[in-house]
Formats: structure tokens, C-alpha cells, sequence
């Protein structure tokens, strides 16, 4: 691989991306302090990486870590509505890392890009939504000889990846960085939801106070933005299939109902659960005129787009990141983004200070596979939790945060049982 091979859309942008790169930064400070250490250790020396992420902000600087270990990372987009076009342009040009990625790519020239990043014949795989896993253990299964192991970001990722480790068809190991309590209970929680209603006002400019906002999923996304969305004066509806998290929203203090109960009455809907068709031709049959569906789930199947075109006698975009499907009887419905996620889509994705955490998470699981694949199994592994810990510990000394550390007594106590009422 040399440095300079890249495929970007417009290398003009690079300055932006540059500042908008050390903006972000500025609000990362795991990653900072990872940075000297990586300069320092070398960790990752001479390993060879393909990440397929969001080209953002925040990733550009995960990449900058990984270089100052050592590594040799090429970079291609998880979402073809992600990159950042200035951020790409200034990692291949001002950091010198090779990007494969352009806003707006079809289905092939995804792929394509996709494919040019693995052509490093990475040893190590950093994943979020598994396309670089499915493409080795499809397309590309002469590259698998050469892997040490793997990472996965997000949740539809680890189900994913779950799933071929049951069935016996995954092939190397990989470190789920979503199961670690830094990583989801910030970057799915308060970044999902932070974002996911940046992302609505960003595209929409409509008031969230009064507005019946209907959350179909109450994972820790969200949780995020059903929080986010009460918190800015809205009536929050969530639809849910688990029984438990049902339970868990309506003592939350949200109104739990099927979608179809809820849909004629909402002024926003959005999908956040990582399944198929969760708004579907019923639903868009009963939603009403103006209403506003968004997903911010990793896939863009969770609204069925298919049904909605055939239904629409046509559609225009009224803004941008807004497409505005005509129905019968002179209804409309507004999709954001283009059923894809609408976080990343209409706005700039999960701010920096929860991506901090997340990254740190995969820039230590990348030494953690580096230096244990030689023992490490075929399957999925859950962050170690020391890692998790070295994380949060870090966080709070950059928060200047303190907290209280158990007494040898208050220790003993604990992994004792003879102590009675
Ligand atoms: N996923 C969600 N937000 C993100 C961001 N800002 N950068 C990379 N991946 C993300």
C-alpha cells in the first residue's frame, strides 16, 4: 500500500476537513491521551488495518491513533450517506491515510471503495455494521488467511456477527467494542439521541414542543431519543416487541403502544431498532398527512421505502435531506435521509465526546486482538472489561472528576458471605 492511493471526492475540501478534524479533537481527550501513548508504545507496529466507519470527524482522529501506533489503516465508508467529503479529503491529503469513500455512492461504487480498502490485505478489521467481515467471508475469502481478528462497533454489527459465529461460518475472532459499558450506555444513549433530534431539526427546522414523537425501539438508542425527545416538550409514544423493555419505557414514564395504534396520531416517527420493515405499508397507510418518518437504525430497511413509492402518485424535496411523498387523497409523508441513518445522513453523527469513548474502546480492542490472536478463538468476544475500565478511568481524569475507592475492609466485606444480618 502506498499513502498516496485514496479515492475522494473533492480534494479542495481538505483545509475544512483539517479544522473541523482538530475541532473535534479538542472534545476527545481518551484519544489524546492515547495518541502519546500509542506515539510512545507503538502497539500497533507495522499491522495492517481496513476500517470501514462513518467518515467523520471523529473517525479521522480514531485513524490518527491507530497511524501513531504504528499501523498502516485504510479507510472506506460504513453508510453511503456518512462521509464526510472534507474529512475524507483531509485524511488522505493532510494526514496521509488512504480513504476510499464518497458522499452519496450507489450500491456498486460502494462496494467498489469498499473493496480498493481491502486490498491493503488487512490483518486487522475494524468494522461498524460488519461489511468488511461479509465481504472476506464472501467475496474476498483469499484475504482471511491474514487475519489476525476483528472489531465491531455497533449493534445490528454484533447481532450480525452473532449470528455466523452460531452457525460455525465465522472465521476469525472479533471484539464486540458495542457490548462495552462505555461504548453503549453514552455513544447508543446520549449520542444517538443528541443526534437523532439535531439531525430532525437540522433537515426540518419544525418545533419538537407539542408534537406527537413515536420512537419504535427501546434499546439504548432509543432510550436516547425518546429521553431527548420528552426533554424538548414533545408527547413521546414507544412501540417495542420485548416485553421487559416495554415495561421499562412505560415506568419511564412513556406511553407504550403498537405503532399501528400509534401512527395516525404522530407527527414524527422514528425507527431505532434493527429490524426490517418496522414501519410498513399498513402503517404509512395510517400515518397522517405531514407526517415526518426517519430511521436511525444502522440498515436503511427499517421503513419499507418500496411500499411508500408504490403507494406515492410522485415526490419532491422540498429541503434537503427531505423527500416528500405524495399519497391518495392529497396526503404526505416526509422521509429524512433517505431511510438511511438520519443522524449521520442529515447531521454530522454522534458528537466527539461520546465517539472519544467508543474509539478508545477500538483502538485498544485493535492492540487487545494484536496481541492475543494467537489464543483467541472464532467467535465473537465481548470487550475485556479492563479495557472498559481504562476507558471510563480516563474519561473521568479528563473531566477531573474523582471518585471514592473501596476500603481493604469494604473489599473484604464484599467477597465474603460468613457476615449475616
Ligand atoms: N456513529 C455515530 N456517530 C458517529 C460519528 N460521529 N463518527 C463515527 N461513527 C459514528
Amino acid at each position: 500500500m502506498t499513502a498516496t492511493a485514496y479515492d475522494i471526492k473533492d480534494s479542495s475540501l481538505a483545509p475544512a476537513g483539517a479544522d473541523r478534524i482538530e475541532w473535534a479533537l479538542t472534545e476527545m481527550p481518551v484519544l489524546r491521551t492515547l495518541m502519546s501513548r500509542f506515539a510512545d508504545e507503538r502497539p500497533l507496529d507495522g499491522v495492517r488495518i481496513a476500517a470501514c466507519l462513518h467518515v467523520t470527524a471523529e473517525t479521522a482522529n480514531l485513524a490518527r491513533v491507530l497511524v501513531k501506533g504504528g499501523a498502516e489503516v485504510a479507510l472506506c465508508a460504513s453508510n453511503p450517506l456518512s462521509t464526510q467529503d472534507d474529512v475524507a479529503a483531509a485524511l488522505a491529503l493532510t494526514y496521509d491515510v488512504p480513504v476510499f469513500a464518497h458522499r452519496g455512492d450507489d450500491h456498486d461504487s460502494y462496494y467498489r471503495r469498499l473493496a480498493a480498502a481491502l486490498d491493503v490485505r488487512p490483518q486487522i478489521t475494524i468494522d461498524d455494521g460488519a461489511d468488511l467481515v461479509n465481504q472476506l467471508h464472501t467475496a474476498r475469502r483469499e484475504l482471511l488467511d491474514g487475519i489476525m481478528g476483528g472489531t465491531e462497533e455497533t449493534t445490528t454489527g454484533v447481532i450480525r456477527l452473532r449470528a455466523m459465529a452460531a452457525d460455525g461460518a465465522l472465521e476469525y475472532p472479533v471484539i464486540a467494542v458495542n457490548d462495552a459499558d462505555t461504548k453503549h450506555l453514552f455513544d447508543n444513549r446520549y449520542g444517538t439521541g443528541q443526534s437523532v433530534l439535531d439531525s430532525i431539526l437540522r433537515a426540518t427546522n419544525i418545533l419538537i414542543a407539542g408534537k406527537v414523537f413515536v420512537v419504535c425501539g427501546y434499546g439504548w438508542c432509543g432510550r436516547g431519543v425518546a429521553m431527548r425527545a420528552l426533554g424538548m416538550g414533545a408527547k413521546v409514544i414507544v412501540t417495542e416487541v420485548e416485553p421487559v423493555r416495554a415495561i421499562e419505557a412505560t415506568m419511564d414514564g412513556f406511553q407504550v403502544m403498537p405503532l399501528i395504534e400509534a401512527i395516525p396520531h404522530a407527527d414524527i416517527v422514528i425507527t431505532v431498532t434493527g429490524d426490517k420493515h418496522v414501519v410498513d405499508r399498513h402503517h404509512l397507510q395510517a400515518a397522517k398527512d405531514g407526517c415526518i418518518v426517519a430511521n436511525a437504525g444502522h440498515f436503511d430497511v427499517e421503513i419499507n421505502l418500496k411500499a411508500l413509492k408504490e403507494m406515492a402518485s410522485g415526490v419532491s424535496r422540498p429541503r434537503p435531506h427531505v423527500d416528500e411523498y405524495l399519497l391518495n387523497g392529497g396526503r404526505k409523508l416526509r422521509v429524512l435521509g433517505e431511510g438511511r441513518l438520519v443522524n449521520l445522513a442529515a447531521a454530522e453523527g454522534h458528537p466527539p465526546a461520546v465517539m472519544d469513548m467508543s474509539f478508545a474502546n477500538q483502538a485498544l480492542g485493535a492492540v487487545h486482538v494484536r496481541q492475543n490472536h494467537n489464543t483467541l478463538q472464532k467467535q465473537v468476544y465481548s470487550m475485556p472489561t479492563d479495557i472498559d475500565r481504562e476507558v471510563a478511568r480516563l474519561k473521568l481524569a479528563s473531566m477531573g472528576i474523582g471518585i471514592d475507592v473501596l476500603t481493604p475492609e469494604q473489599e473484604k466485606y464484599l467477597k465474603s458471605w460468613q457476615e449475616g444480618t
